[in-house]
C-alpha cells in the first residue's frame, strides 16, 4: 500500500471541501470539515437533506475522492492513492450500509455476503463459510438461498450488514440505514449496529431520527455542508469540539 502514514485515529478527514460543478454552476456540498474518529467511537451525523451528509461519508469511505483537504483511514493518508489502492484500503477497512440495501437482486443472499471476500481473491468454500457465518450472526442463516426480493426490506439489510461485516472491518459506514424501514425492522438494525460497536467496531452512521442518533456517544450536527454543532447524547453540547478531539470535546464549554 503505497499511501502515507498519519496520525493515528481510525478516521480523519481534515479541511476538506467537495465542489461539483455542473454545467457552469457550482454545488459546494461540503465546505471545510473537519472530523476525527478513535478507534471504536460511535458518532452520528444529522442535518437537512442536500446538507452534505453522505457526500462526507462517501469521502471518508473512500468511495469518493475531496476536492480538497485530505481523508486518513486506518492510519493512511489516503490523498497519494491510486483507485486500486483507495479500493483495497475500502476492502480491508470498511464495511458500508445504504438506505437502499444496493444488494445485487439476481444473486442469492449468501452470494451478496460473499462479494466483498470475492475482491480479496478468497477462495469459494471458505467464501462460503465466512458469508453463513456472517448470516447467521443476524438471524438469517436459514434465509441464505434467498434472492433479495424474497426477502422483506429488514432482512434485506441485514443481509447488507452481514455483506459489511464479513470482511471484519474495523470500520462501518451506515447512510440512514433504516430509512426505508418500519420502527420494529429497524430497531433490528440498530440493535446490530450496537453490537458491532461493542465489538470494537468505528461507527459512523446518518440518520434524520434524533432518536436514532441518540445511540451514539456523539452527535454531528451538518448544515450547508459544514459541522455547525456536536453534541453528546446526555452530556453537554459543545461547538468547541468540531472535529471531535477528545482533548478538545472535554474542556468546559
Ligand atoms: N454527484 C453530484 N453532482 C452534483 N451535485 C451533487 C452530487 N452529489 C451530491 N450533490 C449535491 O451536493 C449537495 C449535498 O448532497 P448530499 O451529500 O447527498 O446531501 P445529504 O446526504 O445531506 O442529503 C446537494 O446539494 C446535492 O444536490
Ligand atoms: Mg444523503
Amino acid at each position: 500500500m503505497r499511501g502515507a502514514a498519519c496520525e493515528g485515529g481510525s478516521l480523519s478527514a481534515r479541511s476538506v471541501f467537495k465542489i461539483y460543478k455542473m454545467d457552469g454552476v457550482e454545488v459546494r456540498a461540503v465546505q471545510g470539515v473537519d472530523l476525527y474518529m478513535e478507534p471504536g467511537d460511535y458518532a452520528a451525523i444529522m442535518g437537512p437533506s442536500g446538507s452534505g451528509k453522505s457526500t462526507i461519508l462517501n469521502i471518508v469511505g473512500c468511495l469518493d475522492r475531496p476536492t480538497s483537504g485530505s481523508v486518513c483511514v486506518d492510519g493512511m493518508d489516503t490523498g497519494g492513492m491510486q483507485e486500486r489502492e483507495m479500493a483495497a484500503l475500502r476492502n480491508r477497512c470498511i464495511g458500508f450500509v445504504f438506505q437502499s440495501f444496493h444488494l445485487l437482486s439476481r444473486t442469492s443472499a449468501v452470494c451478496n455476503v460473499e462479494v466483498p471476500l470475492l475482491y480479496r481473491g478468497m477462495g469459494r468454500r471458505e467464501r462460503r463459510g465466512l458469508a453463513l457465518a456472517a448470516l447467521e450472526e443476524v438471524g438469517l442463516g436459514h434465509r441464505a438461498e434467498h434472492l433479495p426480493s424474497q426477502l422483506s426490506g429488514g432482512e434485506q439489510q441485514r443481509v447488507a450488514i452481514a455483506r459489511a461485516l464479513v470482511s471484519r472491518p474495523r470500520i462501518i459506514l451506515a447512510d440512514e440505514p433504516t430509512g426505508n424501514l418500519d420502527s420494529r425492522s429497524g430497531e433490528g438494525i440498530l440493535r446490530i449496529l450496537d453490537g458491532a460497536h461493542e465489538r470494537g467496531i468505528t461507527l459512523l452512521l446518518v440518520t434524520h431520527d434524533h432518536a436514532v442518533a441518540e445511540r451514539a456517544q456523539r452527535i454531528i450536527h451538518f448544515n450547508d455542508g459544514r459541522i455547525v454543532r456536536e453534541e453528546r447524547p446526555g452530556g453537554s453540547s459543545a461547538t468547541c469540539c468540531q472535529g471531535g478531539r477528545k482533548e478538545l470535546c472535554d474542556e468546559p464549554v
